[in-house]
């Protein structure tokens, strides 16, 4: 079974993140699926809005740290960063169906989404300081933008995971639901906009994401640093802590 599925019906193009056994943790190749098909629905007229959902426990657990320590992405073409520039430069509406932890990058994609709905279960985090990283996807501008400054500096600097009922206080999620009504309350939205003038649409979501400044300059500065840290043996120290179940040692 493929660990990115996509379906597609009534315009809307589902991709759904299916590695349960390791709580969604994002590859490479599960990162290039995506970029793939993000950039097959943007071509193709009949998709609409594209929706993204996980499993009930994990929405995903992020990068998969392995994955850092083996084969750490290494330019800008990268799967990771093709996929975090393809979800800035999407034409179509993104929708997220969150559901369970959302870590890492597992947050940073919503900011980029057009309309967040999470489940009552939802623990979202941001603990790239925690791995000794630095923010991605534009987070560290998207994020003070969207939330305040001080806000984002405590989910930024700190990494503690926060609930659904917070994020929507903050503006990051547009409504939380139970669980068994996640899927079917944002399948319901997708539809809605599925169903609404296509360029009117693609219009109203270019000219909000020229609001938000330049977020293609600030992940390529993002990216510099981050794929610098990854390389530091303090990163090396907190994923390889993570693995061997154990608190880190920053000496
Ligand atoms: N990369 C690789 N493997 C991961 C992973 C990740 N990001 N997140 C979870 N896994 C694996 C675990 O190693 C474990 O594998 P195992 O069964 O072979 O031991 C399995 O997924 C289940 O995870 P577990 O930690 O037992 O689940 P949990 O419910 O106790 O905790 C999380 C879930 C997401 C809170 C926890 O797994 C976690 O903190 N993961 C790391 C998240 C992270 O730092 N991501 C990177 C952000 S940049």
């Amino acid at each position: 079974m493929s660990e990115i599925l996509t379906a597609a019906a009534d315009g809307i193009l589902t991709i759904t993140i299916n590695r349960p056994d390791k709580k969604n943790a994002l590859t490479s190749a599960m990162y290039a699926a995506m970029a793939d098909a993000l950039e097959a629905a943007d071509k193709d007229q009949t998709i609409r809005v594209v929706l993204f959902a996980g499993h009930r426990d994990a929405y995903t657990a992020g990068n998969d740290l392995q994955d850092f320590l083996n084969n750490p992405p290494q330019g800008e073409d990268a799967p990771v960063f093709r996929f975090l520039r393809n979800i800035n430069t999407a034409s179509k509406p993104l929708i997220a169906a969150v559901s369970g932890v959302a870590v890492g990058v597992g947050t940073t994609m919503l900011l980029h989404c057009d309309l967040v709905y999470a489940a009552e279960n939802a623990k979202l985090s941001l603990p790239f300081v925690n791995l000794a990283l630095v923010p991605e996807a534009a987070s560290s501008l998207l994020l003070p933008a969207m939330v305040g400054h001080h806000r984002a500096a405590e989910l930024l600097l700190l990494g503690e995971p926060f609930t659904a009922a917070t994020a929507k206080e903050y503006g990051i999620v547009n409504a939380v639901y139970a669980e068994d009504r996640l899927l079917d309350e944002a399948k319901a939205v997708a539809r809605k906009l599925a169903a609404k003038p296509p360029t009117a649409v693609r219009l109203t979501k270019q000219l909000l994401r020229q609001s938000k400044g330049d977020v293609a300059a600030q992940m390529a500065a993002e990216g510099t640093h981050f794929r610098a840290q990854l390389k530091s043996a303090e990163a090396r120290e907190a994923m390889t802590a993570f693995f061997e179940k154990r608190p880190p040692k920053f000496t």
